[in-house]
């Protein structure tokens, strides 16, 4: 088990990654604590929970609501919840989203931890200290920054995740290679295979290193003035593209890295080798690095999303891999680019 430890401004938080869930007594107090999860989660692990009052979420990013938020809050008050109350999420990021934003409100704020069950939440989502709940279909819309005091990462979860599921957390996983190691990029091409097998040693290895990765960034810039904005490596096309196509989150961001990629070269800032080698892995990890949407029907959704941001939007470019930049990038230029494809 190893012990990564972040930096924030709320409080420092301890990931534990490799730790097992009947460990937990060991980080949280013995009473007046409250489990939040989802049904998919409960169905599978409910034995394993330690015996606690839980609430039981509807599966699915449609139910991060406000009224779901307020929901718990009133569960909370029945259940006798006061100041001392510790709130623990056992889920993927929806759970910990929703876990993380309750244990915000909730009495002006109480401590809270997370037992993150899916690849996404394990290498991205559990970590970073944002929280929050969706409004009328907007993502994120009302939230708060604040750190858990824990999250563990028990890899042994992963076996009973979907392959789909399984992809949303390995396109985020090499987003954390492009970003800053090449090395890992390199390690995760040479063993491609056995990660889609989740071998053990391998899988530990991975998220630990997205975590890593993840928490240096958060612990110099937890608010997202600078540096943090390199994470949405990605995320720019690949959300316009979740938007237009409807599939996961994981394959959008996967076409985002390669898009990403694209444009890079294009800006002559990565070889055309990169790029090449950059699909490669995606493909070697059954993820898509493209889609036969018109590049301009999801450039119109990108600009919808992104109109608050004025005509300039922070694009994240690679100057080789394991090595990004944030560059401030005109809509016009990225039309224009979008017309070459
Ligand atoms: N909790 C997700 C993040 O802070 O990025």
């Amino acid at each position: 088990m190893d012990t990564i430890f972040v930096k924030g401004s709320s409080r420092n938080s301890r990931i534990l990654v490799g730790e097992t869930m009947d460990k937990l007594p060991e980080y949280m107090p013995g009473n007046h604590v409250f489990i939040i999860t989802d049904k998919n989660v409960y169905d599978i692990y409910e034995t394993s929970f330690p015996r606690f009052p839980v609430y039981t979420l509807k599966p699915g990013e449609a139910t991060k609501t406000p009224d779901s938020a307020i929901d718990i809050c009133r569960w909370l008050m029945d259940n006798g919840g006061g100041r001392d109350a510790f709130i623990l999420g056992i889920g993927g990021g929806m759970v910990c989203d929703m876990a993380g934003f309750v244990a915000s409100v909730f009495m002006r704020g109480v401590a809270f931890g997370f037992v993150a069950t899916s690849l996404l939440a394990q290498v991205d989502a559990s970590l970073g200290g944002k929280n929050g709940v969706n409004l009328d279909g907007y993502k994120n819309i009302i939230g708060t920054f604040n750190q858990p005091q824990f999250v563990l990462c028990d890899t042994t979860m992963l076996h009973s995740l979907p392959a789909d599921e399984l992809k949303n957390g390995l396109a985020e996983a090499v987003k954390h290679t492009l970003i800053a190691d090449k090395q890992m990029f390199q390690h995760i091409l040479n063993h491609a295979g056995e990660i889609l097998a989740l071998d053990e040693a391998l899988i530990n290895k991975l998220v630990r290193h997205s975590i890593e990765v993840k928490s240096a960034i958060v612990g110099r810039d937890e608010t997202e003035a600078g540096e943090r904005r390199k994470l949405n490596l990605g995320h720019t096309w690949g959300h316009a593209v979740e938007k237009t196509d409807g599939i996961a989150h994981g394959q959008a961001v996967s076409i985002g890295l390669s898009f990403a990629a694209k444009l890079s070269e294009k800006k002559q800032m990565l070889s055309a080798g990169d790029r090449i080698t950059i699909n490669e892995l995606l493909h070697s990890l059954n993820l898509p690095t493209e889609t036969d949407t018109d590049p301009r029907q999801i450039f119109r959704a990108l600009v919808r999303d992104k109109k608050k941001e004025g005509d300039h939007i922070h694009f994240v470019l690679m100057n080789g891999i394991g090595q990004v930049t944030v560059e401030p990038l005109s809509l016009s230029e990225l039309d224009d680019f979008i017309q070459t494809i």
